[in-house]
């Protein structure tokens, strides 16, 4: 059974990660208005993955007897200066996300609830995974200084990205 702090705390974590939904489809829908398709598909798969995120959560919560309360998800940003400015908002989001994943944890480890610390441990490997890839998606845009033939190339690179529900894996 969950306390009802960490009920709580997992239910906004569901809306923190339909956040993270939310925002990648404003960005997906920021570079389909650019004519960068592939940017496009690359947060188009991003946002569905935050949504197996938050889905991942919400089931947890159901299992260990929780409440699941869906709140409002706030209105994400439309406009961006440039594809750079775009993914330093996707690391910083990210760095972000983190740091509530990291809290989560403690809560956990405070109240020695080592099923949600477990469960937790799946989205601290994640968020490792989902800085790295922020993180080199901005390094290589600044690279090519964020347009040109690079960009475009870069645009062809990103269409490949492939979706993949990875929170079915180990369930
Ligand atoms: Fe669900 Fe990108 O963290």
């Amino acid at each position: 059974m969950l306390s009802k702090k960490m009920e709580e705390q997992l239910n906004n974590q569901v809306n923190a990660e339909m956040y993270s939904a939310y925002l990648y489809l404003a960005m997906s829908a920021f570079f389909e208005d650019q004519n960068l398709s592939g940017f496009a598909h690359w947060m188009y798969v991003q946002a569905q993955e935050e949504m197996t995120h938050a889905m991942k959560i919400y089931r947890f919560i159901n299992d260990r007897g929780g409440r699941v309360e869906l709140k409002a998800i706030d209105e994400p940003p439309k406009e961006w200066d440039d594809a750079v400015k775009v993914a330093q908002e996707v690391y910083e989001h990210e760095q972000k996300v983190t740091g509530m994943i990291h809290d989560l944890v403690n809560l956990a480890r405070e109240e020695k609830d080592h099923g949600t610390d477990n469960m937790l441990q799946w989205f601290v490997a994640e968020q490792v995974e989902e800085e790295n890839n922020a993180d080199e998606l901005l390094q290589q845009l600044k690279l090519i200084g964020g347009k040109g033939q690079g960009l475009l190339m870069l645009d062809r690179e990103l269409s490949q990205r492939v979706f993949v529900d990875e929170t079915q894996e180990d369930e």
